[in-house]
């Protein structure tokens, strides 16, 4: 285990077979079907590339940077995007695939300004999901695991730009954050 983690949460091993389940889920519902997976950078790629080469189904991938108007989350839910989609998504199925969601505030933005672009439909897939903190209610369709309410790292999930490539998920430890 990593030195800065206080708990692994999921290990390697976990992970992977979690994102093989939902694959697999996914790959029933939408058979016969061509999926666009708008992949929500950074924190979401590791997950979306795992679970992207385990579909059953034909998928388009593309992006969507966003930032914070407010350094240091201050104002939560006040982004704006940074990269854009390449695609036009007008008529097609979307799945926006996130890292993680917390309070909701992030994808009620982004699902607003999805849907104003008339996919065919538009559902949410996170690796994580935080519902205990939900501000906003969010759709979510897909999710690999309930989290409880506390900072983790790992697997794509950063904390001010680290940690992102360890291979499992774990609690990340307070010292990391408050001694700074
Ligand atoms: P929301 O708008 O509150 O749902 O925030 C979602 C974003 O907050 C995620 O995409 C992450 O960037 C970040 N975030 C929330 N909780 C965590 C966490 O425990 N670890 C790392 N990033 C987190």
């Amino acid at each position: 285990m990593h030195e800065d983690l206080e708990k692994v949460l999921f290990t390697h091993d976990q992970i992977h077979r979690r994102i093989d389940e939902l694959a697999d889920e996914i790959s029933r519902d939408y058979q016969g079907r061509e999926l666009v997976l708008v992949t929500v950078l950074k924190g979401a790629v590791f997950f979306m590339t795992h679970l992207a080469e385990s579909l059953r189904i034909p998928v388009r991938l593309d992006f969507l940077g966003i930032a914070s108007f407010s350094p240091g989350r201050a104002l939560p839910g006040v982004v704006r995007i940074s990269k854009d989609l390449d695609q036009d998504i007008q008529g097609m199925d979307v799945m926006v695939i996130e890292d993680i969601v917390d309070t909701g505030l992030t994808l009620r933005y982004l699902l607003n300004v999805l849907s104003g672009r008339q996919p065919n439909s538009l559902v949410v897939c996170t690796f994580l999901d935080k519902s205990t903190r939900r501000l906003v209610e969010i759709p979510v369709r897909y999710r690999g695991f309930e989290i409880p309410d506390r900072f983790v790292v790992g697997f794509g999930l950063d904390y001010d730009q680290r940690y992102r490539t360890l291979p499992c998920v774990g609690i990340l430890k307070s010292q990391v954050y408050q001694g700074r």
